[in-house]
């Protein structure tokens, strides 16, 4: 396909990789301009600029500034950084506050964060039209909630503005407020409608977005079938499914560079499909750093998550007995629901050396564990893409997965059928229940056991396609098709 001309798109997001992320999306948001831009994408991130990005507002340059954003003087300040193209939004009564980037010291969301956000989409809408010297967008890409309003506040401009696609990394967070944030978030009361942000008498970030949005996409083609069943949709099943015709779903990469077991300075020794032998290296580091005594006999499981209700981990602490009762060893690295983190905790206490838990958010040792682990656990209820399947992958760490969303379109079971053509690259499992998850790790221990297959599987899953080519040409053609 010949990409004709370039393609200014302004990407909104309230996370980006390498710089500030509490999961998926910000791997997204620091992937993909990098894959757009050979295809002739040049492609701006405007990002707040929480504490983690004050060293890059300081090299930055002013482009932009506000008297009263939202409550306070802002500005925007764009930078190169690590091959990305940043504007900053630099609002220190927004933006400028110590801990987790949406919730508060109790774990509760920021009582401003309808502010907060809006202004996120509020300045997005006002470089969307032309407010920047020298760079305009021919499309605007808005992700999730947190640039939900963009289309919103787009609608309420006099004059010609770019198309936005929003897309969709989790419905399950919405952003949605009371009614009376309309006029201090700055929106136009006719859009408080059933075909604009109204929600059931509130006002909803996402559901604007999805009905006012031009195109919108999620991020696997199976989560896209999903978002519109009732079981799914959270709720906006019946907006999603008025938009059918305009939404698609495009497969999240990863980032081969930063993913690259074959060069990751988080393991003791790099390897490739050729020299497998060498994760042992890994996997026995992994082990002493959980505590667990190492057992070849049985595959390492790991996990690497946020421990929410959605990703189904609960099932996992049904699952031990049988889990090490197959003389498996399991190490998590996780934060979030205190729940979750008790019943870890406790059961690495009760599991002594069988089972491994450490409570934090750490980038390093997650590589260590992709590095380490024979086979990484994700039995989630919904999964939209899911990423550390796809590491899990490029590390011939064998995925073990709940058959939905973007899980039931990156890894092929082992079924017999795949075994004996040869395809298999991990084990899915349904219906995705205890009994479910005990199943599918009793099988992989099996697989375990029978070593050529298991060897073959995980150069098979190193092999497989999981950069960012195919989906990059994707959105490509939606945004050509839009400008
Ligand atoms: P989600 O976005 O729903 O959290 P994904 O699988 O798309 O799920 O992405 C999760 C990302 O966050 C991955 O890059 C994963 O390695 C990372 N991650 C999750 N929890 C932790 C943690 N405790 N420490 C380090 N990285 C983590
Ligand atoms: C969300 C989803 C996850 C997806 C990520 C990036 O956080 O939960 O499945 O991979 O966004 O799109």
């Amino acid at each position: 396909m010949h990409w004709k001309a370039d393609v200014n798109i302004l990407f909104v997001a309230s996370e980006c990789a390498p710089f500030v992320k509490t999961g998926g999306l910000a791997d997204v948001i620091g992937a993909v301009p990098k894959s757009l831009e050979p295809l002739g994408g040049d492609v701006r991130i405007l990002l707040p600029a929480y504490p983690a990005l004050a060293a890059q507002v300081a090299k930055g340059a002013r482009v932009l500034a506000f008297d009263d954003l939202f409550g306070g003087p802002a500005r925007v300040v764009a930078v190169q950084e690590a091959g990305l193209n940043l504007l900053l939004l630099d609002a220190p009564h927004l933006f400028d506050r110590a801990g987790n980037i949406y919730l508060d010291g109790n774990g509760n969301d920021w009582g401003d964060n309808h502010l907060r956000f809006g202004a996120l989409s509020w300045v997005g809408a006002q470089i969307a039209t032309g407010a920047l010297d020298g760079w305009q967008p021919d499309v605007v890409n808005a992700h999730d909630w947190q640039a939900g309003l963009v289309p919103a506040y787009l609608r309420a401009q006099d004059g010609p503005t770019p198309p936005v696609v929003l897309t969709v990394h989790n419905i399950a967070f919405q952003g949605v407020f009371g009614a009376d944030t309309v006029d201090a978030l700055r929106l136009d009361p006719a859009l408080f409608t059933q075909d604009g942000y109204e929600y059931w008498g509130k006002v909803s970030f996402l559901k604007g977005g999805l009905a006012m949005a031009d195109k919108i996409t999620t991020v696997s083609p199976t989560y896209a079938r999903e978002l519109m069943l009732p079981e799914f949709g959270a709720g906006l099943d019946g907006v999603l499914n008025a938009r059918k015709a305009d939404l698609t779903g495009i497969l999240n990469g990863i980032d081969l560079d930063v993913w690259n077991p074959a060069d990751d300075a988080a393991l003791p020794a790099p390897y490739t499909s050729k020299t497998l032998k060498k994760k042992a290296q890994s996997r026995a580091a992994l082990c002493t750093r959980f505590g667990i005594d190492a057992n070849h006999e049985a595959p390492v499981f790991c996990v690497v998550s946020r421990l929410t209700e959605q990703k189904g981990l609960d099932m996992l602490l049904e699952c031990l007995p049988v889990l090490t009762g197959a003389g498996a060893r399991l190490a998590v690295l996780g934060t979030g629901d205190k729940r979750f983190e008790t019943g870890f905790v406790d059961a690495a206490r009760r599991h002594g050396g069988q089972v491994g838990t450490i409570i934090g958010y750490n980038e390093t040792l997650s590589h260590l564990m992709q590095g380490g682990a024979d086979a990484i656990l994700i039995p989630s209820r919904f999964e939209p893409c899911g990423l550390t399947q796809l590491y899990g992958l490029r590390y011939g760490t064998i995925p073990v997965v709940a058959r939905t969303g973007g899980l039931a379109d990156t890894v092929i079971d082992a079924n017999p059928a795949a075994l004996s053509t040869g395809c298999a690259t991990g084990v899915q499992f349904s219906p995705v229940t205890v009994a479910g998850l005990a199943a599918a790790i009793q099988r992989t221990c099996d697989l375990f056991r029978d070593r050529p297959t298991w060897a073959a599987m995980m150069r098979r899953a190193m092999a497989h396609p999981v950069g960012w080519d195919q989906s990059a040409r994707a959105y490509m053609a939606l945004y050509q098709g839009l400008v």
